[in-house]
């Protein structure tokens, strides 16, 4: 058997060490399908005494993660430290440049610099490989980098965060509130102890911009994705949703349209029974859509360690199977000085049905006022629900749920205002879009 592949993993937590006891664990089998050993020479994390349970005997800990990526000792570095810059960047970014291939899952690094990284490695004849930064387990880069080649994607969507899923698949199931929901995700682990960047969706966005990267050939624009996170979905959302036949999802979609590339991450009332109403709980789901294939969706492990040291290990087998001048291509699918400009589709153009939930004064003549601005609007509406209830001081007021057919935003923001100015309006209305996928 030829030369062993030498890695060194910068980042020795959930991910990094799971990694090491697949690596250690299947090194017979790996060796057999790749045609080379595989061995973990170097790692570094910044606590070199914790427990971590696994074995680090006979590898070289490294103080800090440069001197790790730029070991004469390593042939792959693997960067599972997360963060979209230091000490991440520089060191993978070092690592390219002194010859080693790179696998990471960060997918923030990547949305912040994966194209200027790329391009390092394009130059340099090395691969740079990140299957578990999006979907963790879900083998997705694989599939839009290489199989899909020949296809023309319209739409690529998905659940692309655990904790997201999880918290609305237990709001629905156990009538519990967001709050509740979370606190549980994150004594289970599901959850981060600072949760925002998942439930405010930039985790998502992340992932959905190297996916519309890959889907369109466009350059890599997380700034330029339309967000909305779940903070603000009630239970009543929840309920009225699953009255009216449907589940509410974080989801993450991009489309190519006229105008340009339309990205946006938000709640989305999905039909009961559709496929994408059903991953629940920390499943993720990747959907595509496109020319040639026709509608594909992968669903799988989201996150977790030996989920997500699945695909890095693939990545890694990938390099070892791969030699110099006979590599598996691009990072990016193409290479990264054809990547055209992102041009951002406005998100006000985009087009489909709506569930609206509001609470109006409970007076005569509401009913028929909130009808009238949806007329002038042009917004037909497929069902409208009233359901009365007193306030704490006894004003009589009443929540009503509209579900509208295919309109515009634009439209239902120019309506809701409307409704707004009429002076009947109690708090802020509740507005998600209804996506129907696949
Ligand atoms: N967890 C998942 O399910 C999952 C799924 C998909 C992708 N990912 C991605 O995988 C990456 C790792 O995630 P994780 O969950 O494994 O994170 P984690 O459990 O927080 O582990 C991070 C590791 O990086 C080390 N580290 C942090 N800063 C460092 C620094 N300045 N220098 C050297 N080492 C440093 C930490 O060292 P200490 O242990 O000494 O503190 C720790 O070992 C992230 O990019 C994440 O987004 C994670």
């Amino acid at each position: 058997m030829s030369n062993s592949l030498r890695i060194g993993i910068a980042g020795l937590g959930t991910v990094g060490t799971a990694l090491v006891r697949l690596i250690q664990e299947k090194q017979e089998m790996l060796a057999d399908r790749c045609g080379r050993a595989i061995s973990v020479t170097g790692v570094t994390a910044r606590s070199r005494n914790k427990d971590r349970g696994i074995s680090l005997d006979g590898i070289t800990w490294h103080d800090d993660a440069n001197s790790l990526a730029t070991s004469k000792d390593v042939d792959v570095f693997v960067e599972m430290m997360g963060g979209e810059d230091e000490p991440a960047y520089s060191a993978v970014k070092s690592a390219l440049q002194s010859g080693k291939h790179v696998v990471t899952a960060n997918k923030a690094l990547l949305a912040k610099h994966g194209v200027e990284l790329a391009s390092i490695a394009e130059a340099e004849g090395l691969l740079l490989n990140y299957e578990a930064a999006v979907a963790g387990g879900i083998p997705i880069i694989k599939v839009m980098r290489e199989s899909l080649t020949a296809n023309t994607v319209t739409r690529v969507s998905g659940i692309l965060n655990g904790t997201c899923n999880y918290i609305l698949t237990r709001m629905e199931q156990d009538g519990l509130t967001f709050e509740e929901c979370l606190k549980d995700a994150q004594e289970l682990g599901f959850a981060e102890a600072d949760p925002t960047f998942d439930i405010e969706g930039n985790d998502t966005a992340h992932k959905l911009a190297l996916l519309t990267s890959l889907a369109f050939g466009t350059a890599i624009a997380p700034d330029a994705i339309y967000l909305e996170g779940i903070t603000k979905i009630t239970i009543e959302d929840i309920e009225a949703a699953r009255d009216l036949g449907f589940r509410i999802k974080l989801l993450g979609i991009a489309t190519r349209t006229a105008e340009g590339v339309e990205s946006r991450v938000h709640p989305a009332m999905v039909p009961l029974g559709s496929e994408i109403a059903e991953i629940g709980g920390v499943t993720n789901a990747v959907a595509v859509e496109a020319d040639t294939v026709g509608s594909l969706m992968m669903s799988g492990p989201g996150a977790g360690g030996d989920a997500t040291a699945s695909a890095a290990a693939g990545d890694i087998c990938d390099i070892a199977k791969s030699r110099p001048g006979h590599q598996h291509g691009p990072a990016l699918g193409q290479p990264a000085n054809t990547l055209t400009p992102h041009e951002r589709a406005p998100m006000r153009s985009h087009a489909g049905g709506y569930f609206i939930r509001l609470t109006v004064v409970d007076t005569p003549g509401t009913m028929a006022a909130i009808a009238t601005r949806m007329a002038e609007q042009d917004i037909s509406l497929e069902s409208i629900v009233q359901r009365r209830t007193k306030d704490h001081d006894d004003i009589e007021q009443a929540p009503i749920i509209l579900i509208t057919h295919e309109t515009t935003e634009q439209a239902i923001r120019n309506a809701l205002d409307g409704v707004r100015s009429d002076g009947r309006l109690i708090g802020e209305p509740q507005m998600i879009r209804i996506e129907t996928l696949g």
